[in-house]
């Protein structure tokens, strides 16, 4: 495989850190992008990567920041959309203003991402544009609600660009992980929280306790860096990459029941 130039956000932490380093044992150069270059020092040192700041929700800034990495990496063959964070609560009690940092970052932030390269990569007549989706952009579970909105919305738009954009020689992708131990369930999470007087405590409880075991024995963001990686070098009209062991299992059974046993079934794990 020749050396290939990548272009990644959100690789401060979690899949974001594991897919440059990843990417680097395979001889590619990354611009790695984070909102703040200091998180991930350890990235500064390795060869082919060069690190930018980057706040996918300042639309100045990710015009900017393509730009100048077009400029200094001389085109980049593959994009990667994985900047994203978890909002988790019951739907009632979501401010406007959450619901709006939730798309505005996973959704609008792939948008943006995805507007300042596609006239890049028209030119370049290639390129591969790969969205960090999630099994949570195929199925509904409970609290999740507004972060499935964000990666259904990003579902849909990938799936549509790929008859749009294939003309061009560009390929789309969505890489749908199922639970991975990252900052996601920690530092990345928001939690909406309901007060008592809506009825949600202890419906909410259980979920948490159930998430919370679900990610503390869940796989390795290396995992989906491996992920990403076929996903990128795969030529072809498959869009849709599952990563991880319960991501694989879940698409199966999604695909082989119907939605009403789906949820039975998920209610039964769920103890809900
Ligand atoms: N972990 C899972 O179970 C799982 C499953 C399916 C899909 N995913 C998806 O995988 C992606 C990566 O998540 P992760 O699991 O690796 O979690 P993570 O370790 O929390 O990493 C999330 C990354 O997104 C960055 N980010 C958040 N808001 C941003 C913004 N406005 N601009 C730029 N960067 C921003 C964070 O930056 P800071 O360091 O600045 O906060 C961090 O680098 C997300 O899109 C997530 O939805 C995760």
């Amino acid at each position: 495989m020749l050396q290939q130039k990548a272009f990644i956000t959100g690789a401060s932490s979690g899949i974001g850190l594991e897919t440059v380093k990843y990417l680097v044992t395979k001889g590619w150069q990354v611009a790695a992008t984070m909102r703040n270059p200091d998180a991930a020092a350890e990235l500064k040192d390795l060869p082919g990567v060069r690190v930018y700041a980057l706040d996918v929700t300042q639309p100045d800034n990710v015009k900017s920041v393509v730009q100048t990495v077009w400029q200094d990496f001389g085109g980049i063959d593959v994009v990667i959309n994985n900047a994203g964070y978890g909002a988790i609560g019951p739907f009632e009690s979501a401010t406007e203003a959450q619901i709006q940092l939730q798309m505005d970052t996973n959704f609008m932030g792939t948008v943006r991402v995805m507007k300042a390269f596609i006239p890049l990569l028209k030119q370049q007549k290639k390129g591969v544009l790969i969205n960090l989706s999630s099994v949570a952009g195929r199925v509904g579970m409970p609290l999740y609600n507004i972060y499935h909105a964000s990666k259904f919305a990003v579902e849909g738009l990938t799936e549509s660009l790929y008859y749009e954009l294939r003309p061009f020689g560009i390929r789309v992708r969505l890489v749908e992980p199922g639970p991975i131990k990252t900052e996601f369930n920690g530092r990345s999470r928001e939690d909406l929280v309901a007060p008592e007087g809506l009825g949600y405590t202890r419906f909410v409880g259980q979920i948490n306790r159930f998430y919370n075991k679900m990610f503390s024995e869940a796989e390795g963001a290396d995992v989906v860096a491996k992920t990403i990686y076929k996903a990128a070098i795969r030529k072809g009209s498959k869009i849709r990459y599952p990563s991880g062991r319960i991501a694989k299992s879940l698409m199966v059974l999604n695909k082989l029941t119907p939605g009403s046993w789906m949820r039975v079934i998920s209610r039964k794990i769920m103890g809900i």
